[in-house]
């Protein structure tokens, strides 16, 4: 029988995460992907899906509550009108990466990035994995073994294993929710003037927690530019948006997606940000590998930029951003009301249903560790020992589906995630049934 399926047995039989304690990081993260495997493909979305499950467990939101602005869709259908789908520069379009740069360039005083430091991707997961295959490939002089490399976890398991095919990679878990922010010490202190990666997310999922962003500096000062560091900043969202200066120092390639902020997980676009010694080399990998990104979106992530680099200044439109275009004064002004009207709307929403479930599950006794930015809520069920056994046994005897934390290799405790961006009467519904399970 394959080591894999064997492992599987093992856990589902003892129903505690004890086994895994035993596994080395190189299988742990076999493990745990393939657990991840069963979760949504053999059990959640599998032998268990029904139209009645109440899914608190996306990690995202319902899109039949929170829509992106309309503007956002008017990009699309622009660029759809006009045939914009032709082949594109690997790095993206220029104009979209200019206006990308000046959005980055909004949460810094000295204004470090332009169009050259920008490339756009398919969603982070697409270009995480590439980054790997391309540091593994060309950015290290090798002797023929996988190097080792650091990994900060919790963590998603696609990227791990993205990862793990091309380092020998160490897990490093930062699982101290004593602080209000995360400290990265424990990655500081095994970083060696060797180490090639470092891999880390920026504010974590799944417990919405950020990293310090002192510790981060520290960090980042600790390697040398031989170290490249790459920061997962997806979850950078829904709360204060602190960047500091080392941020943008040459070894820190930053990744971002449109999935978590902007609510558009399946259109699979995003950008990451990096030195341009290193995106001129990354050209040569995006263009013999796979292309470009999607050039029909290019207007859609411009305009966003564009729109949200206002928004966020809090100033009116400079419609001159737009002269290019073929749109009018006025339908630019109505875009850009009603993309600022949304985007705030969704924003207290999430912000709202975070307050909401964190009182009711502290109330039923629950420990909730209270995230400050992202979409979701990690918690902790007194008396339980397995957070997998806590998604089956809620699935089963409840209809509501948690995601639970050793799917973020999370081995310390048995949390679940919980994402409350669902109708408010489908969530309080849902946590009345987990409550009462448990309490009753
Ligand atoms: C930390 C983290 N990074 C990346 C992703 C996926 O990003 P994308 O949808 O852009 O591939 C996820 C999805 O849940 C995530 O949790």
């Amino acid at each position: 029988m394959k080591e894999i399926t064997k492992n599987l047995q093992k856990y589902f039989a003892t129903k505690d995460g004890s086994f895994i304690d035993e596994l080395n990081d190189k299988d742990k993260i076999i493990f745990i992907k393939e657990l991840s495997n069963v979760y949504f493909r053999d059990h959640l979305y599998g032998e268990y899906r029904s139209d009645n499950n109440i899914i608190l467990s996306s990690g995202s939101v319902n899109h039949e509550v929170f829509n992106i602005p309309e503007a956002l869709k008017f990009f699309i259908k622009y660029a759809l009108d006009r045939d914009w789908y032709g082949y594109s520069d690997s790095r993206g379009r220029l104009q979209t990466r200019v206006a990308l740069a000046s959005y980055v360039n909004t949460f810094f005083d000295n204004e470090p990035y332009n169009s050259e430091n920008i490339c756009i991707t398919m969603g982070a997961t697409a270009s995480i994995s590439a980054l790997f295959e391309y540091i593994s490939k060309n950015k290290i002089k090798r002797s023929g073994q996988k190097l080792s490399a650091l990994c900060a976890v919790p963590n998603y398991p696609p990227l791990v294993k993205s990862m793990a095919q091309h380092f020998d990679v160490e897990l490093v878990e930062l699982n101290d929710y004593t602080e209000g922010s995360i400290s990265l010490q424990p990655v500081i202190e095994k970083i060696k003037p060797e180490t090639p990666v470092i891999f880390l997310q920026t504010v974590i999922n799944p417990s919405g927690k950020k990293i310090s962003e002192n510790s981060l500096a520290d960090l980042i000062a600790k390697t040398s530019e031989n170290t490249l560091i790459i920061l997962d900043e997806c979850h950078e969202c829904f709360g204060e948006k602190v960047f500091g200066p080392s941020r943008a120092r040459k070894n820190v390639i930053r990744v971002n997606s449109l999935s978590k902020e902007f609510f558009m997980p399946g259109m699979k676009l995003g950008w990451f940000i990096a030195d341009k010694k290193f995106i001129d080399g990354y050209y040569e990998y995006a263009s013999s590998s796979y292309g470009s990104p999607a050039s029909f979106f290019y207007l859609l992530i411009e305009g966003l930029a564009i729109f949200e680099m206002h928004r966020q200044k809090g100033i009116e439109l400079d419609k001159k951003f737009f002269s290019e275009y073929d749109i009018s004064s006025e339908k630019l002004d109505e875009l850009f009301r009603d993309y600022v009207q949304q985007i705030n709307k969704n924003s207290k929403a999430v912000i709202d249903n975070r307050l909401f479930a964190i009182k009711r599950l502290k109330d039923a006794g629950f420990e909730v560790i209270e995230p400050s930015h992202s979409l979701n809520i990690l918690i902790y069920i007194p008396g339980t020992t397995d957070s997998y056994t806590v998604f089956l046994d809620l699935l089963h005897n409840t209809g509501v589906s948690v995601y639970p934390g050793v799917l973020s290799f999370i081995f310390s405790k048995p949390y679940v995630r919980i994402s409350p961006n669902v109708e408010r009467s489908v969530l309080e519904n849902g946590l009345n049934k987990i409550i009462n399970f448990y309490n009753s």
